[in-house]
């Protein structure tokens, strides 16, 4: 055989086939040794000082100081849950992945968190919320990593770390998260207007669902899906929950966090275990495949715009549902690793500038959150298909490789894994045409519009749902100590709407400003109020 990476045990089938971490009837230390005392240590008597030489002592005492690990940079607070995903085959069309064929069924493993607060934060608070998703197809890893908004805050990832660097805890009191209390957040997403839309659905009801189970998910960019015969189509993927979408209002996400600030984590594994497992669509919207990547006007390259139901109806091609708790916390909710990078056949990404960011940086960061390269052979990171890289060594290396020579060809081995051909391999550069173009590194003059899809979402609101923004506006930004901030705050509200910024106004004693942009023509969206989504979709 080639130089095989797989571990001495097999074929790794994730979480289930982890080592049992606890085994025969005795207490051992970590060698095996079995031991008589576990609560005294080793003294020069039994009032005389304690001995180096008590190894027991020494190896508890040594792993304890070193049981934590780096929380997530973003999305620190989180809660999973396994399940599987059944495919309605009605994607097949468009993309060739072997998991959207018609009744295939693969294993997942979905994790649900909030962005800004640290681990130990409360659920409820008003923030977005991730919805990542990984598949363990029988073609490799596929990670869906989404949030349960559909745009994002900026448009190249440059920004990333100056836009959380403006939300996280100041680096003097360190007080605390999300948007409240924050001058820092509300001069970032002022100045770089292009934040706006996301800001509105973070002041939306939509920043304090009523629970996971209740919530839509968003791959957010564009990506691109290929089929069998080579075709491609521009996509988004979207969740919509059988349960439908609801909120807490603020009052409600206050009381909770204070009494239960665990509130989602709680409600999550409360309903799995009682057997009311959470089930959610996987839809998509499609997009020809044009040279210009745009749809109606609108760029599907610039994550902070959305398309409209109406315009891009979502069609239904499979069923998640949620149908086992973790066992172990650590184990899988802290050490699963999502990256928008694991791709499989049939699935591809766009040139979407935040999108490159992200395929950098995830992979970068958990090599420092889970130590070392190895993060793939951690039992929830495990693909469910058979692993034969050339990878080898690097800290927390479990597998034992075979063979001498990990490249290929060669001739010493006694064969190499043979490469996929070009129908079934993933990675395949799909001909995407590259504009003949200089190097430069502003932004196309199509991200230059910021309200316009803003005010879509405010003209879609019901009149129940236009007072809570109002009351969230009024709310978070009556906590900033900057008058400058509130101010400019108030600009981009008028651009959005003249109503919207002058009720905010009111609420903080401050003149209204006049637009300094004419309010876009745009239609309402009546998919983007929960109010048409708040029932059981069957
Ligand atoms: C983590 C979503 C943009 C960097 C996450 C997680 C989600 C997510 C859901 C949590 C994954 C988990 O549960 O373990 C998104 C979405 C984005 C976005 C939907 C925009 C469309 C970005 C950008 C960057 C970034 C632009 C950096 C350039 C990170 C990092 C983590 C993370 C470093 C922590 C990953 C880890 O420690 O495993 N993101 N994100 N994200 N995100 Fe993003």
């Amino acid at each position: 055989s080639g130089p095989g990476t797989m571990s001495p045990t097999g074929q790794a089938t994730g979480a289930a086939q982890a080592r049992m971490a606890q085994s025969g009837a005795s207490l051992t230390n970590a060698q095996g040794t079995r031991l008589h005392d576990t609560d005294h240590s080793l003294k020069a008597g039994p009032r005389g000082p304690v001995l180096l030489q008590d190894h027991h002592l020494r190896e508890k005492v040594m792993h304890f100081d070193h049981e934590r690990i780096p929380e997530r940079v973003v999305h620190a607070r989180g809660a999973a849950a396994h399940g599987v995903f059944k495919s309605y085959g009605t994607a097949t069309a468009v993309s060739k992945a072997a998991f959207l064929a018609a009744g295939a069924e693969t294993p997942v493993f979905v994790r649900f968190s909030t962005v800004l607060g640290s681990r130990g934060s409360a659920d409820t608070v008003r923030d977005t919320r991730g919805f990542a998703t990984k598949f363990y197809t029988e073609e490799g890893v596929f990670d869906l990593v989404g949030n349960n908004m559909p745009v994002f805050f900026i448009q190249d990832a440059i920004k990333f770390p100056d836009i959380i660097h403006a939300g996280k805890p100041h680096p003097d009191r360190e007080i605390p998260q999300a948007q409240s209390a924050h001058d820092t957040f509300w001069d970032f997403v002022t100045l770089h207007t292009e934040a706006t839309h996301h800001t509105l659905w973070n002041m939306s009801d939509r920043g304090i669902p009523r629970s996971y189970r209740m919530m839509e998910g968003f791959g957010v960019h564009t990506f691109r899906l290929v089929a069998a015969d080579g075709s491609t189509t521009l996509v988004k993927f979207h969740w919509k929950p059988k349960l439908g979408v609801h909120s807490l209002v603020w009052e409600e996400a206050q009381i909770a966090g204070g009494v239960d600030p665990d509130f989602h984590r709680r409600d999550l594994a409360d309903a799995i275990e009682a057997g009311a497992y959470p089930e959610w669509e996987l839809g998509i919207q499609t997009f020809p495949d044009t040279p210009e990547q745009t749809f109606e006007g609108i760029d599907l390259l610039d994550a902070t715009n959305l398309v409209p139901e109406e315009l891009a109806p979502v069609q239904p091609i499979g069923l998640l549902t949620l149908n086992r708790n973790p066992s172990n916390y650590f184990a899988e909710t802290e050490q699963v690793a999502f990256h928008v990078g694991h791709l499989v056949p049939g699935i591809d990404i766009t040139d979407d500038p935040l999108l490159a960011g992200r395929l950098f940086s995830y992979l970068d960061t958990q090599i420092t959150r889970l130590a070392g390269p190895n993060f793939s052979q951690i039992p929830i990171n495990r693909p469910h298909a058979p692993v034969n890289d050339m990878l080898r060594d690097g800290f927390h290396q479990d597998a034992v490789h075979r063979g001498v020579a990990p490249y290929r060809p060669n001739s010493l081995d006694g064969g190499c894994p043979f490469l996929a051909g070009a129908d079934t391999g993933a990675y395949v550069e799909t001909p995407v045409r590259v504009p003949e173009a200089t190097k430069v590194r502003e932004a196309p003059e199509s991200f230059s519009d910021h309200f316009s899809q803003p005010r879509r979402f405010w003209l879609s609101m019901s009149a129940v749902e236009r007072e809570h923004i109002i009351g969230a506006y009024t709310f978070e930004l009556g906590k900033c100590y900057e008058q400058a901030v509130k101010k400019r705050a108030l600009q981009v509200l008028a651009n959005i709407d003249v109503e919207l910024c002058a009720r905010v106004a009111e609420g903080l004693g401050l003149p209204a400003p006049e637009p300094t942009v004419p309010p876009a023509d745009i239609e309402p969206s009546p998919a983007l109020s929960q109010v048409g989504q708040s029932w059981p979709t069957d």
